[in-house]
């Protein structure tokens, strides 16, 4: 049961995320808790997609190929996405998690969004058409790599 809900709210996340498009340029008027509300809330998406890819890297469960490229396509917009997220003037703000080092070293911050970007593409392009499972696995592999790459340096433990 868990499952099948699992893949269900993914599905969910990707037709909301169809609807409403993210903000798509650093000119978009939203306040830093705004900016802050959407960033965690498409970092949980990131979230909510590990969690169905896990599963099936496990041999849980079989995520259906046109959810597999909703998911791919959802990825893709998130990498392009994302970046907007962290513009100037984003920092500071209270209950975030982001580190400082975002904004006080913006060279190395922008190589882990462009490693994100690139594993999110591939995966895109993997899984417009039905790929063997080998394939969406190690795609899947490079993206959770460029999660753990970020939050490790960019990411500040939880306060609770
Ligand atoms: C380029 C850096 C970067 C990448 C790539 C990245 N994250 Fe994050 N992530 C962050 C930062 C920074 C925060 C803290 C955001 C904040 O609180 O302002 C965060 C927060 C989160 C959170 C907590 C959200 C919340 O509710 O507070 C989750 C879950 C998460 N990321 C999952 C993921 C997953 C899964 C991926 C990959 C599919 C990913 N992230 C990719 C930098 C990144």
């Amino acid at each position: 049961m868990t499952k099948h809900f699992r893949c269900l709210a993914a599905a969910l996340f990707v037709a909301a995320l169809g609807a409403a498009s993210p903000p798509a340029s650093a000119d978009v008027t939203l306040t830093k808790e705004e900016i802050l509300t959407v960033r965690q809330a498409m970092m949980r998406t990131n979230s909510s997609y590990e969690g169905v890819l896990t599963a099936q890297a496990k041999g849980e469960v079989t995520i259906p190929a046109n959810q597999l490229k909703q998911i791919g396509e959802a990825w893709l917009r998130l990498g392009k996405a994302i970046p907007v997220l962290f513009q100037k003037g984003s920092e500071g703000i209270e209950k975030s998690r982001a580190k400082p080092e975002i904004w006080s070293n913006p060279d190395d911050f922008k190589l882990k969004l462009a490693a994100y970007a690139k594993a999110t593409e591939k995966f895109q392009q993997l899984t417009q058409s039905p790929a063997d499972k080998a394939a969406v696995d190690a795609a899947f592999v490079e993206v959770n790599k460029a999660c753990d790459d970020c939050h490790k340096g960019y990411r500040a433990p939880a306060q609770r």
